[in-house]
């Protein structure tokens, strides 16, 4: 099979990594991709979102399949694009089309979802800038700590926990009447606070038949002990310990079953990964969100677990036989370390001369953001590099990823040190 990849950070490389290892491959481009993605195929340089430019490169490459990375282009409806086009249309995308991936775009879509198909989940109403007064009436009969989640994307930036109710009555009229998150925010949902731990579920699902990828956890502020910012993830680990088997069982009952069920009979075309955010409330899960594609660094966990060939799940999504493939994971832990630029995820530098990835033995250096200058890599984003280990838990794969990423070394790297500190 000839493929296309979508998407430039470490859950592409990931794929990528995985892609090649696949026996039916004949081809693999990616587009933009990163000085990662380039070990295995060939970058080219086309943006996510230029549904125009990805045909032209499809159609004179005769690409079997294109497989979609980040949610923006499935939001964006690249999926409806390729249906309606004569000579795309036989060539499958591999993620939902633009209205199943509201699952992920429009939190009150996702709630009304979960609500139709009796899906665990915190409690909630919506509120516009029409039902503002009202929206601040509901605020007072809810309990502090106040969750207030703008509707639409917002580069993970749209959910507010507000301690207090008067800073929870301002951030509601700040989103609604003065646009804090633009058109994101026109809509807001203010939903009851969950305390638990948290943990991650991917399902690649075919429109009838679905596999449960392994689960993973991730570490999302930029401080040690889970304090500062929110990132976009610096390290993930898998399995979650905490998941036993007792855990995984009503998550698959109660949550699995439901959404895949859920999809189909509200007649949805989806046909890609499903990414379920889950807490853990005393033991019962409830979902957090839902979002449309593989998380970024679960996928660097993920995917080293998967044994199976990804292409030949592909292939079963895309021809609704996905019941019959098989899927096989792998017995070993696997951990990453994610290295950043100094100052993320506020204003860092780029161009940064990566030094050392020769000296890494063991773990897998999956690239986030950087460019290939010649030889030489340099950093080009926030999140620079996910390094992934194996072990017998993730103790093992965590230790054997930090004496990795002591060899790799740019200006101003910096990375957390206690990932999976909560588990081990
Ligand atoms: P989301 O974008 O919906 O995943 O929310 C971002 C983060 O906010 C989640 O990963 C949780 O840590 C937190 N969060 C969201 N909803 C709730 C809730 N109802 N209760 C507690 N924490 C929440
Ligand atoms: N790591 C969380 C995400 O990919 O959204």
């Amino acid at each position: 099979m000839k493929i296309l990849l979508l998407g430039s950070g470490g859950r592409e490389h990931a794929l990528a990594w995985k892609i090649s290892k696949s026996s039916q491959l004949e081809e693999l481009y990616i587009a933009p991709g990163n000085a990662g993605t380039k070990l295995h195929g060939t970058n080219v340089s086309i943006t996510v979102n230029d549904f125009e430019a990805i045909k032209e490169f499809v159609l004179e490459k005769e690409i079997d399949m294109v497989v979609v990375g980040p949610e923006d282009p499935l939001v964006n409806g690249i999926v409806d694009f390729f249906l309606a086009d004569e000579n795309l249309k036989n060539i499958p995308v591999i993620g939902p089309d633009k209205h199943a991936a509201q699952l992920e775009g429009s939190k009150d879509f996702a709630k009304e979802f979960m609500n139709r198909h009796n899906i665990p989940t915190a409690k909630y109403a919506t509120f516009t800038k029409e039902t503002l007064t009202e929206g601040l009436a509901f605020l007072e009969k809810m309990k502090a700590p106040f969750v207030l989640k703008a509707d639409g994307l917002a580069a993970g930036k749209g959910v507010l926990i507000l301690e207090t109710l008067a800073e929870a009555k301002k951030e509601l009229t700040n989103m609604l009447a003065n646009d804090k998150f633009g058109k994101s925010s026109a809509k807001v949902v203010i939903e009851e606070f969950l305390s638990g731990i948290e943990m991650s579920v991917f399902v690649l699902v075919d429109g009838d038949g679905f596999k449960v990828f392994p689960e993973a956890k991730d570490y999302k502020r930029i401080g040690e002990g889970d304090t500062g910012l929110n990132t976009g993830g610096m390290g993930a680990v898998s399995p979650v310990p905490f998941a036993a088997s007792g855990f995984m069982d009503k998550v698959y009952n109660q949550v699995v079953v439901p959404t895949v069920k859920g999809l189909k009979a509200d007649n949805m075309n989806y046909k890609g990964f499903v990414f379920i955010g889950l807490i853990s409330v005393k033991g019962e899960p409830y979902v957090i969100e839902y979002n449309c594609r593989l998380g970024d660094p679960e996928t660097e966990v993920v995917l080293p677990r998967l044994k199976s060939d990804i292409l030949d799940l592909f292939e079963g999504v895309a021809t609704q036989t996905l019941s019959e493939r098989d899927l096989e994971i792998d017995e070993r832990a696997a951990a990453t370390v994610m290295m950043v630029s100094g100052g993320y995820p506020e204003n860092y530098e780029k161009g940064k001369t990566v030094y050392g990835l020769h000296r890494v033995e063991g773990s897998i250096v999956f690239h986030a953001g950087t460019t290939a200058d010649g030889p030489a890599v340099t950093t080009s984003g926030g999140r620079v590099l996910a390094v992934t280990s194996y072990g017998k838990n993730i103790e093992t794969a965590l230790k054997l990823s930090y004496e990795n990423i002591e060899k790799i070394e740019f200006e101003k790297a910096y990375y957390r040190s206690d990932i999976g500190f909560d588990l081990v």
